[in-house]
């Protein structure tokens, strides 16, 4: 009885006390932090964790909490301050008008996945030669002919995958992933990786995916609690990631063998060409690569899935998008590159991407000094966290938020001109959203990504008629990337004017 007294009743009774002392304002250089609900935080834990052990509980916490303090809150993760902004001025201020000391990113403890790249490195000369490397590989990278290629591959296996199910009702989601994975597998490791060794690597990162924890890669579990979270999980993640090293080490090798042959003279430079020239090391560009096919391959794809799922609920939509597109054929209306043009399916992208934003959260920020902001105070070396989903579905910023209005984006509109990643230079005013960050760290790839998304709208909704299989489930998975909690299921047929391929 003692020892029960000892080992649950003393430590428990502490942990109350000192908890209970917690509870007021806390101030840091005679200000307050931002406000956050009066729930007890325990010594090393903080309050975030007990109250929103997952994602989707944090989401829910985090809507409350915002409509009952304001745009910006605290919360604690062990003894630091976790502090999310939702509120598209005080995200301006921190990411844009003050970048640089928003620009830093908590130290990870990142468990061999994710350690040398681009998202994880500090804010420095690391940083800055390889955010110019993978940028100057984005703006130099010829799309058109790996976009043909993967989107020509999805088109006739979306036309297999219809004519062989029952009244063409397809569920599409892995096929649009296998596209965007095999399209940015070439920009990676140069065109031609074959299908196996694809669904290979494809095979890994969902591996290793699910054995990330996902508040930990969010920076909102005390770094104590991360090591114990992680530690049964070591041996698997060392196994999937020797897997994945010898894949990508042998596309890699792969890559230089051609070089060395001289096969490679005048061939397309891929990312890995680019890793090779900047002389880095087999761990380093394994982790870039990992970087390059997850934060890339995943994100775009869950951004398709979406679009295409408001394609599906909204039928005058898409028919509106497809006389657009063939409006274009017809006039010959094209860029000066020969893209055709078609602006409402630049708006009907834009507001997929505002209203379906595929991460709700940027990766996690920090800064490296005190910030004051509307009378409070951030903390040097707090977590900073961004409501993405928040700041586009503002009611301040946009009349009927939920409403999904691709009009919006047109001339005239509310959201015209409205710039997706809120550079340093343009005003609050237009930072109306920001599914690709803002400011410094803001995605390097958002460029390619609209490109991207717009090359598969426009064939797909060319080619077939998407209509509807019972009600569309347009509920969220809360996550590192939010995807649809129900996969698509649509019905496919090839439109009366199209030739079938071949
Ligand atoms: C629809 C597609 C995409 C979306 C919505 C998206 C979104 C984001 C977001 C929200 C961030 C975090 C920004 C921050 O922390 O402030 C980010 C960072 C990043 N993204 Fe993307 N992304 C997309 C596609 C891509 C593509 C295609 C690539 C590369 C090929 C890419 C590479 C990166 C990298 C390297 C970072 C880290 C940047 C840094 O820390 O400096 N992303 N992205």
């Amino acid at each position: 009885m003692l020892l029960l007294l000892c080992i649950v009743v003393l430590p428990a009774v502490l942990l109350l006390v000192l908890s209970s002392k917690q509870h007021g304002e806390c101030y840091v250089g005679g200000r307050p932090l931002p406000p956050g609900p009066p729930w007890p935080r325990l010594p090393l834990l903080g309050n975030l964790l007990y109250r929103c052990p997952t994602t989707a509980s944090l989401v829910d916490a985090l809507r409350r909490l915002h409509a009952d303090y304001g745009p910006v809150v605290t919360l604690w993760t062990g003894g630091k301050p976790a502090i999310f902004i939702a509120g598209r001025d005080a995200a301006h201020r921190t990411l844009a008008r003050d970048g640089a000391t928003f620009a830093h990113r908590p130290p990870s403890w990142s468990f061999g996945f994710n350690a040398h790249g681009v998202n994880s490195a500090q804010y420095g000369g690391r940083w800055s030669l390889l955010r110019r490397n993978i940028s100057s590989h984005l703006a130099g990278a010829p799309l058109a002919g790996a976009l043909q290629y993967s989107v020509g591959k999805l088109v006739s296996s979306l036309e297999c995958a219809a004519a062989a199910a029952k009244n063409h009702v397809v569920v599409p989601s892995e096929m649009l992933r296998h596209a965007v994975v095999s399209f940015f597998a070439s920009l990676c490791f140069g065109e031609g990786v074959e299908e196996d060794v694809l669904r290979q690597l494809r095979g890994v990162h969902a591996e290793i995916l699910s054995l990330v924890v996902e508040l930990g890669a969010f920076h909102l579990m005390p770094a104590l609690l991360e090591v114990a979270c992680y530690f049964p999980r070591c041996r698997k993640l060392s196994n999937v990631q020797k897997r994945h090293r010898a894949t990508v080490m042998t596309l890699i090798s792969a890559r230089q063998q051609r070089d060395s042959d001289g096969v490679g003279s005048g061939r397309r430079r891929c990312y890995v060409d680019t890793l090779l020239e900047l002389r880095l090391g087999d761990e380093e560009m394994v982790s870039l690569c990992w970087e390059f096919m997850n934060a890339a391959a995943k994100i775009t794809s869950t951004a398709l899935e979406w679009i295409m799922a408001r394609l599906v609920l909204h039928q005058d939509i898409q028919r509106k998008l497809q006389k657009d597109i063939r409006g274009g054929e017809v006039d010959g209306n094209c860029t000066a590159d020969g893209e055709r043009r078609s602006p409402f399916l630049d708006a009907v992208v834009l507001e997929a991407l505002r209203r379906h934003p595929p991460a709700h959260y940027l990766l996690a920020h920090t800064t490296d000094k005190d910030v004051y902001l509307d009378g409070y105070v951030i903390p040097k070396g707090s977590v900073v966290n961004y409501g993405v989903a928040d700041i586009g579905r503002d009611a301040t910023s946009w009349t009927n938020p939920v409403e999904f209005l691709p009009e919006r984006f047109l001339e005239g509109g509310e959201g015209y001109g409205v710039s997706v990643t809120a550079g340093s230079g343009s005003g609050e005013e237009s930072m109306k959203m920001m599914p690709f960050g803002s400011g410094r760290r803001a995605c390097p790839g958002a460029t390619v990504a609209l490109t991207v998304l717009k090359s598969f709208v426009e064939k797909l909704v060319t080619r077939f008629e998407w209509t509807p299989v019972g009600a569309v489930d347009m509920e969220e998975k809360p996550g590192l990337v939010t995807e649809m909690r129900t996969p698509l299921r649509t019905c496919l047929v090839v439109r009366p004017h199209v030739q079938p391929t071949n």
